[in-house]
């Protein structure tokens, strides 16, 4: 009986000095909600290029639809429209490139990722993925947060094109482990394959990054003014909606067979869109992004892929919003006899299409560069 009373007397202190050590501690436990700005000034650890994917599907060649053949004019359609159509219900394709850990070693980890630069790149664009390395997609601590890059890709090319762009994502992928890259072939009508594709691989691997920029190679992003204003969001630190960019509504797909944006009724029937950001660039807080993810499951795939993310949204009754910086559409600078390429212009927007990689180098240079001084006439309008 002694015994086994000290038995007891030695576990309840052991579980009350328990107790005073979580009480003690638990202030440094606060909640994600909390942290308006995360402090965490440690690195993300180094990133392993070799390693597995955390996640691997099981995977069968997806085959193509042969009913799409009996959709009225089907025969009529121009090539790659038809192969949308065969091809439109395939969403699992086996990753060639892969960085589980490139926002953590654990999902939850990811938490750390203030901003995470998603960025649309074709094998072919070497030269815009390493001035962007270099300039506005810089891995840093931004005002006390963390920006991490992301390229996504598929392949691309003939056959022999295809094996040596291939080894060159390797190559990248060596140095710089930003690159994911999946077997299906990255052309135009693909691009929201590619979105859903990253989406997925995002709640495997990145669940809890506050916010995202997702965007094309060629555009001009000053990421230090989009920290600035998703930390002046005071009561969203990306677990509420944000979705906003170049807001274009009141369109519908574009029926002339020439044009690039070509939906023809075999792919989408009704003749509006519903309201959505450009491509080119836009912010969404992980909370969105997994709001889109889920719809996603239920809605086809349509082509377009800006306007792909619009029908996830107004499924979930969401919206798009217009962001004044975010010019997807080209700067208007206010004369005519101004250089268009004046980094005063440059300092207070967000992001700018369509800008060539030398372009983007002298840009965030000049626009760091303390000695910049601006007028009132470089106001943007
Ligand atoms: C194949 O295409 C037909 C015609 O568009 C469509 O009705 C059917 O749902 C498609 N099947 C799959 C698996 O997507
Ligand atoms: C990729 O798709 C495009 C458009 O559908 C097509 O023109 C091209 O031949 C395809 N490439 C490969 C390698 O399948
Ligand atoms: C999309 O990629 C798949 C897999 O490579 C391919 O079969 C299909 O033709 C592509 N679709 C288009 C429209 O290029
Ligand atoms: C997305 O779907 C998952 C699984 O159904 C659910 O647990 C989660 O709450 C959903 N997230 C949002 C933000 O809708």
């Amino acid at each position: 009986m002694r015994r086994s009373s000290n038995i007891f007397d030695i576990s309840a202190l052991f579980m009350i000095s328990a107790l005073c050590l979580f009480i003690i501690f638990k202030k440094d436990l606060l909640p994600r909600d909390s942290v308006k700005i995360s402090t965490n000034e440690q690195p993300p650890p180094n990133r392993n290029p070799t390693r597995a994917s955390r996640f691997n599907y099981p995977w069968n060649p997806c085959t193509p639809n042969d009913s799409a053949r009996s959709i009225p004019g089907f025969s009529t359609l121009p090539g790659h429209i038809q192969n949308f159509l065969y091809y439109r219900h395939c969403r699992q394709f086996p990753m060639l490139l892969d960085v589980p850990d490139l926002c953590g070693a654990t999902p939850e980890e990811s938490a750390n990722v203030f901003l995470l630069l998603v960025i649309k790149s074709s094998p072919w664009n070497y030269d815009r993925r390493e001035v962007l390395r270099k300039t506005w997609a810089k891995e840093r601590l931004q005002d006390g947060v963390w920006i991490r890059r992301v390229f996504i890709s598929g392949v691309t090319g003939s056959s022999e094109e295809q094996r040596k762009l291939n080894k060159l994502l390797w190559l990248e992928q060596q140095e710089n482990q930003d690159i994911l890259q999946w077997d299906f072939n990255d052309s135009f009508f693909n691009l929201t394959l590619k979105q859903v594709l990253f989406l997925e691989w995002m709640m495997n691997n990145c669940p809890r990054a506050h916010f995202l920029l997702n965007g094309d190679d060629d555009i001009f992003a000053n990421t230090d003014n989009m920290v600035e204003y998703l930390q002046s969001l005071k009561d969203n630190d990306g677990d509420k909606h944000l979705f906003t960019g170049h807001l274009i509504h009141y369109v519908g797909p574009i029926r002339e067979p020439g044009s690039k944006y070509y939906v023809p009724v075999q792919v989408q029937e009704s003749n509006s869109y519903p309201p959505y950001c450009g491509g080119g660039g836009f912010l969404l807080s992980g909370f969105t992004a997994t709001v889109i993810y889920n719809m996603s499951h239920s809605i086809e795939l349509l082509p377009i892929d800006d306007v792909y993310m619009g029908m996830c949204l107004e499924k979930a009754g969401l919206e798009p919003a217009s962001h004044f910086g975010v010019r997807t559409a080209g700067l208007h600078v206010p004369s005519l006899t101004a250089d268009k390429y004046d980094p005063c212009y440059y300092r207070e927007i967000l992001l700018v299409h369509r800008f060539l990689p030398h372009q983007i180098f002298i840009m965030w240079h000049e626009i760091h560069n303390p000695r910049l001084k601006c007028g009132k006439s470089h106001n943007v309008i």
